[in-house]
């Protein structure tokens, strides 16, 4: 085992098998135990309750800053929240070196090492990442304008960006499950990593996705173990004690409530890989959708993405004076937002904006971490639509008008907001 980069001795681990799951029906859910006095309920717009789904008003979400805190973060579960104790949470990592049909219970496909949550936070080096997080589902509301779509109805608000701290996956993966450069040479092309989350929903045994060896591995690809968030534990809405950071993809790759992480020769088989945060083409609908996932790809890198904040949808703005445009920019896959342009004209003429911030990770060099952008336009005497678009840096740009697909994923259309005059009886 090589553990150069160790902190202090080599972790404990011992070979045991995952507690086994079982489907629950959603009727039988339980959601007695939620983390409810924790939730600053009113800085949230809330879809639902059970499962808690919940996005933060958008000028909240701008105008606290560069690092959203943890009671404006966006909130995207499936079930209910678990109540795990640090002290008896331990982690399962194995690796599968062919498909499930190979094996049978006399030789069985994967040899388990339990490893437990104090060694998570002690054993390897704690890595730190400002990254963004985005639910593939963020501005679900566009695509519903157009045509039905299945899913939450989020706004824009899914979209938040955080401190995390924790391992690194690739480290913890070479020490644990041995992964050597040899054995990385084989799988690189095929494999996968497969997260489980100790949780129950009803899609599912349990909330589970996969994500690409390669990117596990990717030295610069800083996939983290996250015990921490903007420097505390991580809350039990966001994931405590332990979830995965997986910058640069969609939301939905970064599981919750961590406790099993599998090395696999494909794809994860759960629901959330397989049938769920997939861009159906355009004739998929509600009556022939069963047919049609394994025609899409599952959504891995984010694309780009650029949204107004502030002025909101209809806000009354005084015709006096300019008004600050403000908003976000996210470009998956650690690619920098290169340009972000305003148009007050429909789209015919546009201009950059005043101010852009976005820093690259300090190692890796990637862009993870959300762009915030502002930019003063002249004073609107009448209705005027405002429209932002952003570009990345591989020339990537947002489309003009949004693309339905039936699970209303990955909407960037350009972002428009429509303010309107103070009527004249005010002024
Ligand atoms: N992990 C678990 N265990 N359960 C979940 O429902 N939701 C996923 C992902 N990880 C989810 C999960 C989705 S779709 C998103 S967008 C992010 O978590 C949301 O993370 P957050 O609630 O911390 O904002």
């Amino acid at each position: 085992m090589d553990l150069q980069h160790s902190h202090g001795d080599n972790p404990h681990t011992s070979n045991a098998h995952p507690p086994e799951k079982h489907h629950i029906h959603e009727s039988q859910l339980d959601y007695s135990n939620e983390p409810t006095p924790n939730r600053a309920l009113s800085n949230f717009i809330v879809h639902c309750h059970t499962p808690f789904n919940a996005e933060p008003q958008l000028p909240l979400l701008i105008n606290s800053g560069q690092i959203t805190p943890a009671d404006v973060f966006f909130k995207r579960n499936h079930g209910p929240i678990p109540d795990i104790a640090l002290d008896d949470h331990k982690v399962y990592i194995g690796v599968q070196q062919k498909p499930q049909y190979y094996f049978n219970a006399e030789s069985p496909a994967v040899e388990w090492k339990q490893v437990a949550m104090h060694d998570i936070m002690t054993k390897w080096p704690k890595a730190t990442i400002t990254a963004s997080l985005q639910c593939a589902g963020n501005r679900r509301d566009g695509l519903a304008a157009v045509k039905e779509v299945k899913g939450v109805i989020w706004g824009a608000g899914t979209a938040s960006n955080a401190v995390w701290s924790g391992p690194r996956l690739c480290d913890v993966l070479r020490d644990i499950a041995g992964v050597s450069s040899d054995m990385l040479h084989e799988m690189i092309r095929d494999f996968h990593v497969a997260f489980e989350a100790d949780d129950h929903v009803h899609e599912d045994v349990c909330y589970g996705s996969s994500i690409p060896l390669r990117k596990a591995m990717d030295p610069v690809g800083d996939v983290i173990l996250a015990y921490e968030m903007n420097g505390k534990p991580l809350s039990r809405d966001h994931g405590f004690p332990l979830r995965v950071i997986v910058p640069g993809f969609i939301g939905a790759r970064s599981v919750k409530y961590l406790q099993k992480i599998l090395i696999q020769p494909q794809e994860s088989m759960s629901f959330f890989q397989r049938k769920d945060y997939k861009i159906l083409p355009p004739w998929v609908n509600h009556d022939n959708v069963d047919q049609s996932w394994d025609t899409a790809a599952s959504l891995a890198e984010m694309n780009i993405q650029c949204v107004i904040c502030t002025p909101t949808e209809q806000q009354v703005v005084a015709s006096s004076k300019p008004v600050t445009v403000k908003g976000y920019a996210i470009a998956g896959g650690g690619r920098a937002v290169y340009r972000v342009e305003i148009s007050m004209d429909g789209g015919h003429t546009w201009e950059p904006v005043d101010k852009m911030e976005q820093q690259p990770d300090k190692k890796s060099g990637m862009y993870w971490a959300w762009a915030l952008w502002e930019k003063t336009v002249p004073r609107m005497n009448k209705s005027t639509e405002i429209i932002a678009r952003a570009y990345d840096s591989s020339g990537n740009v947002q489309p003009e008008f949004p693309i339905w697909n039936y699970r209303g994923v990955m909407n960037n259309a350009w972002s428009r907001v429509h303010t309107l005059p103070i009527p004249q009886h005010h002024m």
